[in-house]
Formats: C-alpha cells, structure tokens, sequence
C-alpha cells in the first residue's frame, strides 16, 4: 500500500507547497514516512532471501534436526571435545567391566556432545569482547591493508583495475549529483508560468532540453556504475585467489605442532572464509564506502552552496545519529556474528573429523553420537541466528525511524522557506532527490556494516595464522645442502615436544617461544638428552629400543620437522638449520611408521615420491620391487584404482607397500625406513627387506624396527632406551653382551616366538 502511497503523498507536497503551509508540512512527514518503508520493505525480503540462500544447508539441517533440549549445556566449563575424545579410547574396556554401561555411556556422551565456551568465545564478558572487537576491527583494518599494499606491490598490474574503478565511481557519483540539479532546472523552467498555463516555445524547448539532460545523466550514470563493476570484477576475483594462495602455501610451511593444534576441517574453513572475506572487503570498501562517503560529502557541498548551513548541519546531524545507532548496534551484532563463526567452525571440524573417521565410528557403533555433537553446534548456531536476526531487525526498525525524522525535518524547513518565497518548489524536488540518493547506499549500511564486521571476524582469524611467523623455515642466509656420501652427525641433542602451539593458542611470536625455551623443565624432563652418534656416509645404522624411546624422534628431528633445543645434526658437515628445508627433505626418503596416502589412485600416490621421474614404466618397475604391482594389476582398475581417505581401501600391507615403492621412485640419498615392514607378513616381509636391501647399496640408511630379524644386516646398531643411546655395536656384538639391553630384548623376542600358545588359542586353531 505505500509503495502506491508514496508518490500520491509525493504530489500532495507539491501541491500544498503553493497553498498552505500546514498541509505541505504534513504531507511532507507522511512522504518522509513512505518513503523510508518502502525500500525497507523490499530490502527486509531481499535479505532474508539472501540468508536462505547462503545458509541454506545449515539452515535445512536446524530445521530437520531435533531441538535439542538444554542448550545451556554449551556454556558448561566441561572438558574439551578432544580431551573427552581421549578419554573415551582410554577408558572404553573400564566401561565393559563395571558393567553399568548405559550410564557410564550417557555420561561420555554428554562430555563429548559439549561445546567448548572457551573456543567459541561463548565464556567472554560481553563488555570485554565489545572492546576487544572494536580494538580488534581496527587492528585487523590495519592488517589486512598491509597485506592488500603487499600484495600491490608484488602484483602492482593487478591493481590497474581498482584505479579505473574509483575513477569511474567519482564519474558516476558527479552523474548522481547533477540529476536533481538538472531536474530541478526544468522544472522551475517550467513553473515560470505557474500551474496550468500554456509556456512559450522557447521556454518549452529549454525545459525539453534539460528534462533530454536529465534522461541522459540518468542513462550514464546507470553505465558507469556498471562499468566499476566490470574493473572491480576482475580484481576482486585476482585478489582473492593471491590471497587464498598466500594463506595456503603459508599454512603448508607451518611446523607439525600447529597442525595437530587444529581440526583440518576447521584449517580448510578458515582458508576459504579467508579468501571470502578478502574479497568482500575489497568489494566493501571500493563499491561500497568509498562512493558512499563521496557521495555525502558532494550533496553536502551542493545543500550548502544553494541552501546554506542550516540544512546542511541538519543533513548532518541527521546522519551522524544515522551512523552512530548503526554502528552501536551493528557492535551486538558483531559479538553474536563471531559466536555464530566459531560454532560453524567448530561444526565444519566436527563434520570432516566424522567423515575422514567414517570407518572408526561405524566400528564402534557412534553415529548416534557423532550426530548428537553436530546437533550440539547446531543448536547453538540456531539459537544465535535467531538472536542475530532480532538484532538487526531492531538496526532495520531505528535506522528508519532516525531517517524519517531527519528528512521531515529537512521537508519542513524547505517548505517553509518556499512558502517565504526564498525557494522554488524545484528546490523541494531537489532535496528530495539528493537525500533519496542518499539513503539508498545509507540504507544498506548497516548491512554493509554488518558484513564488514563479518569479513574482518573472519579476516582476523585468517591474519591471526597468516601473521604467526612459521617456526621452522631458512636461515636468512640458507644454501642448498650439498650432499656427497651422506655422513650424518647427531652431537649433543637434546629435544623435548612443545606445547607452545599446542596449547590451541594462535598469534604465537618470537617472545613466546623465547619465553617457552626458558620455561623448559630440567634436562631429566626431556626426550631426546644429549644424543650423540655417527651414522658414516653410505653405511646402514639401526635404531632400536622400547616403544616411545625417541626413534621416530630422531628421524623426524633429521628432517627438521621440529628443531633440537641445543645441539647440532650435521649431514656431510653442514649443519642443517643451515641449509635449506627443501634440499634438506628432498636429500631424504622415508617409509613412516604410519604409511599415509592421498584420496587419490595408487599412481597418483607412488608418482608422489617424485614426480619428475613418474613415468608409467618406472611407477611400474619400483611397484614390482615394493611387490605390490601384482595386486594393483588384479585390481579392476589398475593403477587407476581410488585408495579412499588415508588409503582405506587398502590393506595396511598394502599401504606400506605402496608408500615404500613411492620411495624407491624417490631414490634418496638417505634412506630412512622407520618400521617399514611391521604390517607385512613373514615372507613378503623378507622380500621386500631384500629389495630394500638392495637400495640401501650405496646410500646412507636409518632403519628402525622392533623386528630385530630385520636389521641383522646393519652396519651398526644404536640401542635407545628413554631418549637416550644405552647400547651400540654390530648385531653379533651387541648379542654376544649377556647384560645388555639389546640381548635381552632378543631374548624376548625369541621367547615370543616360541611361545606355546595359550590352551583357547590352541582348541580354535585345530577347529
Ligand atoms: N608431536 C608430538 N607431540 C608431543 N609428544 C609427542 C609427539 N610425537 C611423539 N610424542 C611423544 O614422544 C615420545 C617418543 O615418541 P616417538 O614417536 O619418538 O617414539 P618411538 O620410539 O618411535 O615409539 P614407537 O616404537 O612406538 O614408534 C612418546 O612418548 C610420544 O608420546
Ligand atoms: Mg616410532
């Protein structure tokens, strides 16, 4: 209804304005009311169309799922979802044996289903969180812009377009500005001869001409706004990708403690909220504030040279109050808005935790479980929607009201003036066109403002990793490790895990770490204490000991996947925190305790090991070395055959095999296998220790293993026992040492083997 009313109310005014006063002012009011509802009106349905759209999966997820009773249960201090995960393994079996299974189970249930407040930023005083947002917001305006100028310089031709779009944008706000002006001209051309009476030719013509003007102005500015679209198009889309690159390869070069601090699928989300946001605040702050700003402050210049300061102080008070509620409440918002983040984030790393572990929780029979932790995020994201929905419509409800009163205002002062014969009714037109201008882009600001906030939550948490410098990267003088024979040298290593990172914390610098090296505990409370070996270029060195002793430590320590707290790892003299990281790992193969493979087919994952040689002969020859191609043949498509998430769908056998011929194609010049044939049996075990054998020839190789059959051929043997070398010398030495470690582990060993087994055992194997 007042879309129709609007321009009958409109007319009214003009028609008043030449009669009363009284009645133009108050049609004045109701045309300033009509005309702040109807775009409200039509934006209100624009947007919640908007949210549907964008939240859509979600959104139909809330409304299938059963609403859960208790959400207050999300703002419990319970333990964190990962530590309760822990638990569960741990102490599963307990459960089996009290046998008040269903109580106990509700219980871990109800540990796992839990939020974590903390994470979510759900436990954080509002006040504190308004202030950090607003201190925060500024900080990461900052931020982001530093590293949009870093990215002007190092792609400075990508950034033509932006030029040519705030060229464009000042071309087109000029255009919007001389509308109303050129409007106004005809039309107090044509009142020269008051209502209804016939104009001369001349002034006809003249007022045809501007009317032809205005027609124009309208046509080329409708252009040039979509011409800035065209230049941002491209930007926009150029700079998101640099900057989700960036994020990518920086994420890539964080050390392994960040990583397992994190969910992947929080990571990933991260990434791409990341990109997104970049480029919405690219598109915010070029197509949205910047024209907006210009814009008032060109229609404050034109009220003030034709209307002088009262209506200008007025335009600006009026906005001013217009501005200030909208960022005062658009700050609630922001706080629900970052609630709302962290429980999607949280939600997204529940999903992917689910999925990769598809196998493990069918296993055990958790779906119901799993279900209910998602429905705990869900419900909690629910209610904060609905929270954040009521919150802008009260933003929608005053901006309006604010509006309408301010332009009323500007109505009446206009009207009284005409009605003192000091302005024309072409005048009242014009005001009414700039404002109108005005609160078109105004009237979306609180939902720009919202989305900035939104974009600089998600920036923030983005710059939080991108800023973090990485722990392990090259020296500033870094060179290329040159390796001849491959002598490696561990002189006085000590190590210890860190918990810096793992703490969940982000934003970690340089005087964290400083502060954490001194925290360190004793030289007792370390892992790895003064460890000192040689292993000579081209020789075979074993390493055994009990597990958790270090093995897999050392190796991980040579890679410079983490770094010792003190002592020096030498390859061919050169200490390698010396030397690049990328010479250092690609002088390097390894066959992992836990053979990882991609989601991708089994030549995908041996060509892996170095894709520069993948030829489909040599994927081929290394696979029957690693006596794996015979399997893959008899699969139905080949080397072409998907392995699942982590290799699920093959046999942990099979995996280690593949993961070993990826080695071999690799061919390094360190070989380190650390358990590499724990998953295979006997005879393919023996095989594959021969082919591996056989590569060992002329390269320096590590080998780990708790099958001490399988190191029988080591040039030497390192024996660990907590973090430290107990015992060293050739297999026949180290046996012939009645007391030693190693002995006694043979002998263990040799005792298993021949142990009778137990009576059941005995009975189910004749059957
Ligand atoms: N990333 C990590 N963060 C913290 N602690 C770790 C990490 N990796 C290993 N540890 C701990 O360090 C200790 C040594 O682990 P390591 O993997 O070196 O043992 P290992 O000798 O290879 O054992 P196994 O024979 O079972 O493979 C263990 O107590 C383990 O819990
Ligand atoms: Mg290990």
């Amino acid at each position: 209804m007042l879309l129709f009313a609007a321009p009958v109310v409109h007319q009214a005014v003009v028609r008043c304005s030449g009669e009363s006063h009284h009645g133009a002012v108050f049609a004045a009011a109701a045309s300033a009311a009509a005309t702040c509802t109807v775009p409200r009106h039509d934006w209100c349905r624009f947007r919640r169309w908007k949210a549907g759209f964008r939240f859509g999966r979600p959104v139909s997820r809330l409304v299938m799922s059963i609403a859960r009773a208790g959400n207050d249960s999300a703002h419990d201090n319970g333990p964190r979802a990962a530590t309760a995960s822990g638990s569960l393994n741990g102490m599963l079996p307990t459960t089996r044996q009290v046998g008040n299974q269903q109580h106990v189970r509700e219980t871990f249930d109800e540990q796992l289903i839990r939020l974590d407040p903390d994470a979510l930023g759900i436990t954080q005083k509002k006040e504190e969180l308004q202030s950090v947002n607003f201190m925060q917001s500024r900080g990461t305006l900052r931020r982001l812009i530093s590293h949009v100028l870093r990215l002007c310089r190092k792609h400075a031709v990508s950034f033509v377009p932006v030029y040519m779009a705030l060229l464009v944008i000042c071309l087109s706000k000029v255009c919007n500005l001389l509308k109303p002006l050129v409007f106004k001209l005809a039309l107090d051309t044509l009142a020269v001869g008051g209502p209804r009476l016939s104009l001369s030719p001349t002034v006809t013509r003249s007022a045809s001409g501007l009317m032809a003007a205005y027609g124009l102005l309208r046509m080329l500015g409708g252009m040039l706004h979509e011409a800035r679209n065209v230049f941002m198009a491209k930007f926009i889309n150029r700079a998101g990708r640099l900057f989700a690159r960036d994020n990518f390869e920086h994420v890539l070069a964080l050390e392994p403690e960040f990583h397992l601090a994190r969910k992947a699928g929080d990571l990933v989300e991260l990434i791409n909220d990341g990109a997104d946001s970049f480029a919405s605040l690219c598109r915010l702050i070029v197509l949205s504030f910047f024209p907006t700003v210009l814009e008032f402050i060109l229609v404050c210049g034109v009220l003030l040279a034709r209307f002088g300061p009262y209506l200008v102080t007025l335009t600006v008070v009026t906005f001013g109050l217009f501005l200030g509620f909208t960022f005062f409440v658009n700050n609630a918002l922001g706080i629900t808005r970052k609630i709302m983040q962290g429980i999607k984030r949280e939600m997204r790393g529940r999903m992917t935790d689910s999925v990769f572990g598809i196998e493990f929780v069918q296993q055990f029979a958790n779906e119901t479980l799993e279900s209910k932790r998602l429905d705990a995020c869900l419900s909690e994201y629910e209610r904060n929607a609905v929270k954040n929905e009521y919150q802008y419509s009260m933003l929608n409800a005053g901006q309006s009201a604010v509006f309408a009163m301010g332009f009323t205002a500007v109505l009446v002062l206009i009207t009284r003036r005409i009605g003192a014969g000091a302005l024309t009714v072409g005048d009242l037109l014009m005001v009414t066109g700039l404002m109108e201008q005005l609160w078109v882009p105004l009237n979306f600001l609180g939902w720009q403002y919202r989305e900035l906030k939104q974009a600089l939550i998600s920036a923030e948490n983005v710059l939080e990793i991108l800023d973090r410098p990485a722990r392990i990267r090259d020296a500033p003088d870094a060179k290329p490790l040159q390796v001849g024979g491959a002598e490696i040298v561990f002189d006085n290593v000590c190590f210890s895990y860190d918990e810096v990172a793992s703490d969940g914390e982000d934003g970690v610098d340089a005087d964290d770490i400083e502060a954490h090296e001194e925290s360190r505990g004793p030289a007792g409370s370390r892992l790895l204490k003064n460890l000192s070996f040689r292993i000579p270029a081209g020789s075979t060195v074993a390493i055994v000991g009990a597990s958790g002793s270090g093995k897999s430590s050392v190796i991980k320590l040579l890679q410079r996947m983490y770094q010792a707290d003190s002592g020096s790892i030498k390859i061919d003299g050169q200490d390698i925190s010396n030397v690049t990281l990328h010479s250092l790992r690609t002088s390097m193969g390894v066959i992992p305790q836990d053979s990882t493979l991609f989601n991708d087919t089994i030549f995908y994952n041996i060509a892996y090991g170095c894709p520069e040689r993948a030829t489909p002969a040599e994927i081929e020859r290394v696979a029957k070395l690693a006596r794996i191609h015979d399997t893959i043949a008899a699969m139905p498509m080949g080397y072409q055959t998907h392995v699942g998430n982590k290799g699920i769908r093959l046999s942990g056998g099979e995996r280690q095999r593949v993961s070993i011929a990826r080695c071999l194609l690799r061919n390094p010049k360190i070989l380190i296998c650390d358990e590499a044939t724990s998953a295979l049996d006997s005879e393919t075990e023996r095989e594959i220790t021969e082919a591996l054998k056989r590569m060992e020839h002329n390269r320096t190789s590590v080998l780990i293993a708790h099958r001490l059959s399988t190191i029988r051929h080591a040039d030497r043997i390192l024996v660990m026992k907590s973090g430290q070398i107990v015992e060293a010398g050739t297999y026949a030495e180290l046996k012939q040492n009645p007391s030693g470690v190693f002995n006694r582990m043979l002998q263990e060993q040799e005792v298993t083997s021949k142990k009778p087994l137990p009576e059941e055992d005995r009975i189910s194997r004749k059957v």
